[in-house]
């Protein structure tokens, strides 16, 4: 298998995390034969630093010639007060736009040994298995008008979705659901914007094409608390961009941290895969982000861009033993570090190396 990855590391804990992905690829791609080729890119503050944009056309140029571009994380608090298009997000924002991949896929597993670390009790959390399938080109973050206008004292923008953008990425969801436990759950304000009319009424349409896959609407409010309450009734999640990004920390809780949230964004030219979680300002340059969101996100490279289903199995599996040998970054074992052994960004992401090696080795 060949691979050109473009990697974008961004701003705070990006280059941390994504440093400890990239390696976890180049282990399997030496070992398994595979030709992984990586090249590096700037987007985010750094890029405003060095090039004076967000999103330098050498690396939107790369982005759209290779197999996949893995992201850290952008953003900073040094750019705050810039326009949404100049700031470091704006550059990610246009990144997704240009790759065009609409469905943004976040699964939410909660580890075993990590039911501790939850603030739910592990009796609610253990177990939970939801995919969110988040839209990731629409509403609000792209719909216009949009401004602020400060002259007049007024700011706005537009949740806007055509029936065609709600179809496809509701198509999306059902197969994930088929392929999975049969159940989607569509999330919207149906009971007070009509843009979410539009929503469930596009997603009962479609439903129509998949008669094995029983669907439910729940109100984005609502949601938020059943989540929390009873996270293992749902299987796949499908919601519009901006309800997507606040479910998808809040999901954070039921896996004990958000570090440890991975993504993928499919149907466009180019995927994007990123953890789900920012630059972290607040532990940047300390060794203390868990990279494994990241190395997740890596094993979704490998699924959905490589087909090596076997590879990031072994990942996915590998994130599972190192914990239950009771390794943890901080986040991970905030209060609680008895009989755990807290490693940094580094040393965690030696550990699954190491364990990922042993788990292939084991299979041949
Ligand atoms: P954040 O996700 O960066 O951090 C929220 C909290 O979670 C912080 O306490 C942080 O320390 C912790 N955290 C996040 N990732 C972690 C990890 N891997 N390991 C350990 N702890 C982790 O959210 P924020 O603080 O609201 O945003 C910071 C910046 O990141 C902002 O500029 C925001 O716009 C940006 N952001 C970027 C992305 C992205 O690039 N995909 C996503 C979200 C936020
Ligand atoms: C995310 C982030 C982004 C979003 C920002 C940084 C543009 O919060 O990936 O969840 O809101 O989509
Ligand atoms: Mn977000």
């Amino acid at each position: 298998m060949k691979l050109k990855i473009v990697v974008t590391a961004g701003d705070g804990i990006g280059p941390e995390v994504t440093g400890e992905a990239v390696s976890v690829l180049k282990q399997i791609g030496e070992q398994g034969g595979h030709q992984f080729a990586f090249e590096e890119k700037r987007i985010g503050g750094v890029a405003i630093v060095n090039d004076g944009t967000p999103l330098p056309q050498e690396t939107l140029d790369a982005a759209l010639a290779s197999d996949a571009v893995l992201l850290g994380a952008v953003g900073g608090n040094e750019f705050n007060s810039l326009p949404p298009d100049q700031r470091p997000e704006g550059g990610l924002l246009a990144l997704r736009a240009a790759l065009g991949g609409f469905a943004n896929l976040r699964p939410c597993f909660s580890f075993r040994e990590l039911t501790v670390n939850s603030p739910l009790r592990a009796e609610i959390v253990d177990g939970a298995d939801i995919l969110f399938v988040r839209e990731l080109l629409g509403g609000a973050y792209f719909g216009k008008p949009r401004a602020w206008d400060r002259e007049k004292g007024v700011g706005y923008n537009t949740m806007i979705y055509t029936r065609d953008e709600v179809a496809r990425v509701a198509r999306i969801a059902f197969r994930l659901a088929q392929k999975r436990r049969k159940k989607l759950t569509s999330v919207d304000k149906a009971n007070v914007l009509e843009v979410s009319q539009l929503w469930r009424a596009t997603v009962e349409e479609v439903a129509g094409e998949f008669p094995d896959v029983t669907l439910e609407h729940q109100y984005v409010d609502a949601m938020a608390i059943h989540i929390m309450n009873r996270p293992r009734d749902f299987d796949v999640v499908v919601t519009e961009n901006l309800f997507g990004d606040i479910l998808t920390d809040e999901s954070g809780v039921i896996t004990g941290s958000l570090g440890m949230l991975p993504s993928a964004t499919i149907g466009g030219k180019v995927n994007l895969y990123e953890p789900v979680h920012g630059s972290a300002p607040d532990i940047a340059g300390k060794g203390l982000a868990n990279p494994l969101g990241a190395i997740l996100t890596a094993a979704m490279i490998l699924r959905h861009s490589g087909g090596l289903e076997a590879e990031a199995a072994a990942v996915e599996t590998a994130v599972r033993k190192v914990l239950e040998r009771g390794f943890r970054t901080p986040d991970l074992a905030r209060g609680k570090s008895d009989g755990l052994t807290v490693l940094s960004t580094k040393e965690m992401g030696a550990k699954v190396r190491e364990t990922v090696n042993e788990l292939l080795a084991a299979r041949v």
